[in-house]
């Protein structure tokens, strides 16, 4: 399976932090927001990975992440010229993605909890589409899921003005090489984007499409809002120190994943300097591992 992250659009309901900085880059407590996403599809096992950014912001991804050899990826770039909307990934990933399966997920959004490696891992194989849903307070910022009495999928809505259920859609998809015809055929709604939604009611449609609850256990940010991005920062510093491990550490994940030896994480460690993010790396290896 391949991986996209979707670290395009302007940001402009963070300006004016965002206004020379991409929000992708925008610090999560102690690392940048991209970090984090990345860390959710090596986690799932998948090596292969494009960026797709803006034009501008594309030199900066370049700077921080590079080719993904010394993390035993591979990493590639691609731009968006407009925030046309999400189903563009796949026009824009088609050569990519090749013959393959692809996971989506957003440069904004931050997963953590129980059990995520494993339903990440259980998803690499899929044959159709695989979302998720997850309770919110505001499901009118989000694409909504409405099930019916026996938890099947009645409808799928972006953004809707009267949401039919507090269940919202987080920004990480599990794809068949389907999606990129799927794709191809998506019109433009009426905010002018072509939306991820209108491909999930086409697996729908096809009785191809899977929605897993993510239950209490698991935590979801988007980070799309100053508030929102300001919960994810406070969440990690919390989580993070009381428990003394790093959420989206991005070389511990490689090295969990078996994609990197022990002596590779120590050389990485000195890009970090004394910085907190290169003592921890410095520490896992000496100490727990
Ligand atoms: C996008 C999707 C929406 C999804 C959300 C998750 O919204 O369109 O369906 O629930 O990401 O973060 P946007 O980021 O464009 O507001």
């Amino acid at each position: 399976m391949k991986g996209i992250i979707l670290a395009g659009g302007s940001g402009t309901r963070l300006y004016p932090i965002t206004i020379a900085v991409s929000k992708q880059l925008l610090p999560v407590y102690d690392k940048p927001m991209i970090y984090y996403p990345l860390s959710v599809l090596m986690l799932a096992g998948i090596k292969d990975i494009l960026f797709i950014t803006t034009p501008h912001d594309q030199e900066a991804f370049k700077k921080l992440l590079g080719d993904g050899s010394e993390l035993g990826c591979n990493f590639q770039y691609a731009v968006q010229h407009k925030p046309n909307g999400l189903a563009e990934a796949f026009i824009i990933g088609e050569d990519f993605i090749g013959r393959d399966k692809v996971a989506l997920v957003l440069g904004d959004n931050i997963f953590y909890g129980n059990g995520l490696v494993n339903l990440l891992r259980s998803k690499t194989d899929i044959t159709g589409a695989s979302i998720f849903a997850y309770t919110v307070k505001d499901p009118e910022r989000y694409g909504v899921v409405e099930f019916d009495e026996a938890r099947k999928v009645k409808s799928i809505e972006e953004k809707p003005s009267k949401p039919k259920s507090k269940f919202a859609i987080p920004g990480l998809y599990f794809y068949d090489n389907k999606v990129v015809q799927y794709a191809k055929e998506v019109k433009p709604s009426d905010r002018g984007e072509k939306e991820i939604s209108t491909i999930n009611k086409m697996y729908l449609d096809d009785g191809m499409l899977e929605v897993g609850v993510m239950t209490r256990g698991m935590s979801w940010f988007d980070t799309g809002t100053v508030e929102s991005l300001d919960d994810a920062t406070e969440f990690i510093r919390v989580l993070q120190n009381r428990q003394s491990t790093m959420i989206g550490c991005i070389e511990e994940v490689a090295y969990l994943s078996n994609f990197i030896d022990k002596e590779r994480v120590k050389k990485l460690s000195k890009r970090y300097g004394k910085s907190k993010y290169g003592n921890y790396l410095k520490e896992i290896v000496e100490i727990i591992y």
